[in-house]
């Protein structure tokens, strides 16, 4: 597995691009709104302003942390492909990179506030989901978040930017409920999903109606998190 993400380290960006290319948005678009999502969810279990130390797993070459970067104070990203976290330190100091082996993240138990994982469980066999949702429960502190941003497999375009993207081949996409059921499975509590990217804008009236549908399950993603 790190070999294949260790193949992408200098084209990752252009690799995602031309697979969704077909919906006229950049890859920032996408970036965002997760961000954005993080944000809210930050603020509401944290408190305005807060910023909890947080890590992310399967971070491959930082694309997302330029725009989550502020949301914490401290950051780390850790991911198994050596080259993707090398490519990621030569962007930023300001965040802590590591590569590790897959089985055991590096890091002491309850070592920070909001884990998260994005579009990385999908590429993890489905053998290794639970013990891999058992390492970010470990890592985080009691009282913390441990989120899951995922593709969502209802969405036909999502599918079919899956299809179109080469790394993707060995994906198994999970639904919402099987990530909720890692999670509680792994003593995380109370894990609920929200969906995303329904819409190609981010106009105010755009992001209040995403608000207002976000557990209807057709967003392009879901975010899932629950608390350690
Ligand atoms: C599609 S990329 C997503 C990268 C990044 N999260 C983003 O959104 O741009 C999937 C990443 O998951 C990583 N990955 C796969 N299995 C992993 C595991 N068991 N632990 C940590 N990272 C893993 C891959 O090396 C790759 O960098």
């Amino acid at each position: 597995m790190s070999e294949l993400f260790d193949r992408y380290d200098r084209s990752y960006g252009a690799v995602v691009q031309s697979s969704i290319d077909f919906s006229g948005l950049p890859h920032d678009f996408f970036l965002q709104a997760k961000a954005d999502l993080m944000r809210e969810k930050i603020a509401a279990h944290f408190g305005p302003g807060k910023k909890p130390d947080g890590l992310d797993v399967g971070c491959g070459i930082g694309s997302f942390h330029p725009f989550a970067r502020d949301l914490f104070s401290r950051y780390c990203g850790v991911d198994i492909s050596a080259k993707s976290i090398s490519q990621a330190r030569e962007k930023r100091s300001d965040i802590e990179y590591a590569a590790y082996d897959g089985v055991s993240l590096p890091y002491d138990d309850a070592s920070f506030d909001f884990v998260s994982t994005v579009c990385a469980l999908h590429h993890v066999p489905p053998r290794g989901w639970l013990s891999f949702m058992r390492e970010l429960r470990r890592v985080t502190r009691s009282g913390g978040l441990v989120s899951v941003i995922e593709h969502n497999p209802l969405n036909p375009l999502t599918r079919l930017a899956v299809s179109r993207c080469e790394f993707d081949r060995d994906a198994v996409l999970l639904r919402s409920e099987t990530v909720e059921k890692l999670m509680a499975e792994s003593g995380i509590a109370g894990a609920e999903s929200d969906y995303f990217l329904f819409l190609p804008f981010r106009t105010p009236l755009s992001r209040r109606i995403e608000r207002a549908i976000r557990k209807f399950p057709f967003g392009a993603q879901y975010m899932s998190v629950g608390e350690a």
